[in-house]
């Protein structure tokens, strides 16, 4: 018999043990595809009492995952336990020094020490692969590393953080407060333990500084990324955004521009109709744009214990199979350092305006954003009290700079009842 393939999972959450079910439930489909079997031989966790409803027991168990990855018996560490330094990076550091295969589903982890945990696998002369780390279950590593390696990638984008895009969708369904869908979620456990990574944008801005990285060959440089998270987007900018044709997301944006490398995870607007206005619940999608392919868009689930273990798995079968892809579509060690810039091709802004409704006050906003250069599209003034006079603006494209000019003109108008809110409005 051919010999197998072991495996030594670390991490018996929801992800591991989805790819404990996966390789006990489908062996003989798993042994055809790879053309030889897949087992595992030893799993570690926090705690081994815990019943996680799989049964555990025919595999070595070790409490220290450094001890796991460097087992005998194991080819491929399986890191499943997440952190971006701690036991998760000491154990892949001796996975790799051990001579193991990597597989991760650690965007944190790679976000911050990508560069040389890849530098190291290819000096090993291992194999780092994290499919898992980035949009869940959507094949998007795979994609951008082979099926679209032919092209010169313009611009990557997406939706990649399913409670960011649950919390949106959900304030606009239900014309609901942050606040209260904030906890809903929690309630329903899509927040991870540290509520900051996704509602800050940091676990979404990870996966798009591994996906900019494959998609223009530069160094992992997460530290460059504009970032800003979901936090401050209130039920009136769903309800006006709505209003003027436009749904919110927390998009995240990449693209190589003449002085640098433009990252931004933000809040944006984007048309309604577009396959990411659409985009519903907890669903992820990743757009491609390539000189050959033109668009390519994936979707799919972005998190949850089948979609990540299936992209696990799929790394874990090539893997078996002998195929090797340099870890980042080309090796670490060839990838350029680059410089991160920030956005400042013009794009058309939303802006909501609370003004006192008292005579001249509107001209004195237009003749504020003219002087600043800010050209007005649409406009509408709507359901003001005795006192305000809520007012939305989509502007034609304007530089940031010129907003920012604008906005703090605004303020010094003495006609605004609040500070102005002001969203880019992305072209996709
Ligand atoms: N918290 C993440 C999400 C899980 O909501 O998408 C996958 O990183």
């Amino acid at each position: 018999m051919t010999h197998p393939l072991r495996l030594g999972i670390a991490g018996l959450g929801t992800v591991g043990i989805g790819v404990v079910k996966i390789v006990t439930q489908h062996g003989k489909l798993l042994e055809a595809r790879t053309g030889r079997p897949i087992e595992i031989s030893a799993v570690s966790a926090r705690s081994r009492s815990q019943d996680r409803g799989v049964d555990l027991s025919g595999f070595a168990w070790e409490d220290d995952p450094v001890a796991l990855a460097t087992r005998d018996d194991v080819d491929v560490y399986v890191e499943l336990m997440g952190g971006s330094d701690g036991p998760a990076k000491a154990s892949v550091e001796a996975a790799v020094a051990a001579g193991k295969h990597v597989v991760t589903a650690n965007k944190a982890l790679l976000a911050h020490h990508g560069q040389e945990l890849g530098e190291a696998a290819e000096a090993a002369g291992v194999m780092l692969r994290f499919e898992a780390a980035v949009a869940g279950g959507i094949p998007i590593i795979k994609s951008l590393t082979e099926g679209l390696a032919g092209n010169e990638i313009t611009r990557v984008m997406g939706v990649m953080n399913g409670t960011c895009n649950y919390i949106l969708t959900r304030m606009y369904d239900a014309d609901l407060p942050y606040d209260v869908v904030f906890e809903e979620a929690n309630q329903l456990g899509y927040l991870e333990a540290d509520p900051t990574l996704d509602v800050g944008g940091i676990d979404a801005g990870h996966k798009l500084a591994l996906l900019a990285s494959i998609a223009f060959g530069t160094q992992v440089n997460f530290d460059a990324m504009e970032l800003e998270g979901i936090e401050r987007i209130q039920i009136e900018d769903i309800e006006q955004a709505a209003e003027m044709g436009y749904r919110i997301k927390l998009l995240g944006v990449a693209q190589m521009t003449g002085r640098g490398l433009e990252q931004r995870m933000s809040p944006c607007l984007v048309p309604a109709t577009s396959p990411l206005g659409q985009l519903e619940g907890g669903t992820n999608m990743v757009v491609v744009e390539g000189d050959s392919i033109g668009q390519v868009v994936l979707r799919g689930p972005g998190a949850g214990e089948g979609p990540t273990a299936s992209a696990v798995m799929g790394d874990v079968i090539d893997l078996g199979r002998g195929l090797s892809i340099p870890t980042y579509g080309q090796p670490a060690n060839t990838l350029r350092p680059v410089r991160g810039v920030k956005a400042t091709k013009p794009a058309p802004y939303y802006l909501r305006l609370s003004l006192q409704d008292k005579p001249g006050a509107l001209a004195k906003v237009a003749a504020v954003l003219g002087e600043a250069g800010v050209s007005i599209n649409r406009m509408r003034q709507h359901g003001h009290d005795d006192k305000t006079a809520p007012v939305t603006i989509v502007s034609h494209k304007t530089t940031r700079d010129n907003l920012d000019v604008a906005i703090a003109g605004l303020e010094a108008t003495g006609v605004m009842a609040g500070h102005p809110v002001a969203i880019r409005i992305e072209e996709v």
